[in-house]
């Protein structure tokens, strides 16, 4: 086998070296260089689509073809319909948030209507799978289990076995001869997944890769990746709670606005039809510090409790804490409530928690949680039939949120009567329920006002 040339590129302003250097020539960046494969000129022109010429846009055959159902109805919905075929779709997550179990339940469903599924794994021996497969209650003769992690093997296994659906776990544990570094490396993911790009426009096989996640919550490997793929899904959830959430970040053949949400059980995952009833099943009523919030996860309303502790600290600096709420949004909360509000809470301690291990990151949460805290520091509760919404700003200002209507309707569902929300909504609501008391606000003190 002839040795096939690479050389070390600057990731930062593109200058190369025949070896590697801690500190780029060109730049003067450390750390930068990384190892690329010299590719040939015929093979530099990528993947060809199709050999086509220009043409007019009326002339382009639009007839989409069919889309795989996997049967698991949320991973569909996500993915706007089930499996394009030929797509490439990137699955990133933490570790044992159950990127693997989801794969299995997927390629089990897949194997059972269309065929075989090639399920590669670099991480777990077979056994495992198959027990994993026997727990999830999925065993067919379709599911074909690879352990390999040689990236020409595997294609070439593909190839010949013409499966309707191939599965990598993981990226990371994957290698391409052509390179020396090692699996997980950059330049190892990065030729990896390039070589099934080009694998499976070529051929039309969709698949599907999982992608460990770095500690700041990217897929490990250059953020290249999330460019070549057509589709970056995301699985998160906390790891001590059931619920998991999977979440399009860019997807070439659907909305990213769609969500999935399951619950991590005994025999995998199951879906949630209905989660908003569970996050609120064991909420204390009418305790200070908790407040329900209509918050939109995609284009789906869930009602999350917020709950909130105030108390005066017996350190000189006052702690503050956030679970599944952002930190330095707690912090400038707090900083409107003592400003515009007038309460004293530069020597209390404050913890914010939004239950079920939701991470609640949309402006709407905003009011909810100055509420929260003032109740909580009040010792006085909020009424339990109310829903809260709106984003708050640095002036105490309550502004407008998006889709006001849906998160109105799903909390109306479930019970609850009196609704606090922004006054710019108020004006373009659609909904005329009389048994229904909406109140619209404009600052954080009418709304402290509107909830005793
Ligand atoms: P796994 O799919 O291995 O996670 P990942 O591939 O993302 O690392 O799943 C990890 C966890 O899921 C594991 O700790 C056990 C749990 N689990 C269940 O609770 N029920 C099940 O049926 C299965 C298969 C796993
Ligand atoms: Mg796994």
């Amino acid at each position: 086998m002839t040795k096939t040339k690479t050389k070390f590129v600057c990731q930062e302003c593109g200058a190369d070296s025949s070896k590697w250097l801690g500190r780029c020539p060109g730049c003067g960046a450390w750390n930068t260089m990384i190892e690329e494969l010299v590719v040939k000129k015929t093979d530099a022109a990528g993947i060809r689509l199709s050999d086509s010429k220009p043409r007019s846009i009326r002339d382009v055959d639009s007839t989409v073809t069919p889309r795989l159902v996997t049967g698991v109805r949320e991973f569909d919905r996500v993915l706007g319909g089930g499996i394009v075929p030929g797509a490439l779709i990137l699955i990133g997550g933490d570790p044992g948030i159950g990127k693997s179990t989801l794969l299995l339940q997927v390629a089990a469903g897949v194997s059972e209507q269309y065929g075989t599924v090639l399920y590669i794994t670099g991480e777990e021996s077979a056994a495992q799978i198959r027990i994993r497969a026997e727990r999830l209650g999925k065993i067919g003769n379709n599911l074909l289990v690879f352990t390999e992690n040689n990236l020409e093997t595997i294609i070439n296994e593909a190839v010949n076995q013409k499966p309707a659906f191939v599965i990598i776990d993981s990226i990371q544990t994957m290698y391409s001869a052509d390179i020396a570094s090692a699996p997980g490396s950059v330049s190892q993911v990065r030729e990896s997944t390039g070589k099934l790009l080009r694998f499976t426009k070529d051929s039309g096989i969709p698949t599907a890769i999982i992608g460990h996640v770095t500690k700041e919550g990217n897929i490990a490997g250059p953020r290249l990746l999330e460019h070549m793929v057509d589709v970056v899904l995301y699985f998160e959830g906390e790891r001590n709670y059931a619920f998991r959430v999977l979440r399009a970040m860019k997807n070439r053949f659907g909305s990213t606005n769609e969500s999935g949400i399951f619950s991590m059980e005994e025999s995998g995952l199951t879906e949630v039809p209905n989660p908003s009833r569970i996050l609120l099943a064991e909420r204390p009523q009418g305790a200070p510090g908790s407040v329900v919030l209509a918050y939109m996860e995609g284009v789906r309303p869930l009602l999350i409790e917020i709950q909130a502790l105030v108390s005066t600290t017996c350190f000189g600096m006052p702690r503050r804490m956030a679970v599944g709420f952002d930190y330095n949004r707690l912090i400038m909360l707090m900083a409107v409530l003592e400003k515009r509000v007038g309460m004293m809470l530069a020597n209390q301690d404050a913890y914010v928690n939004a239950v079920g291990g939701f991470k609640v990151i949309e402006p709407a949460a905003d009011l909810p949680v100055a509420l929260a805290i003032a109740s909580s520091f009040r010792n006085a509760a909020v009424d339990p039939e109310t829903v809260v919404m709106g984003e708050v700003g640095l002036t105490g200002e309550v502004r407008m949120i998006n889709r006001a209507e849906v998160r109105i309707a799903e909390a109306a569902t479930l019970g609850f009567k009196r609704f606090v929300i922004p006054g710019g909504n108020l004006t373009n609501l659609k909904i005329c329920r009389q048994d229904l008391s909406i109140v619209g606000v404009g600052s954080v003190c009418e709304a402290m006002e509107a909830v005793y």
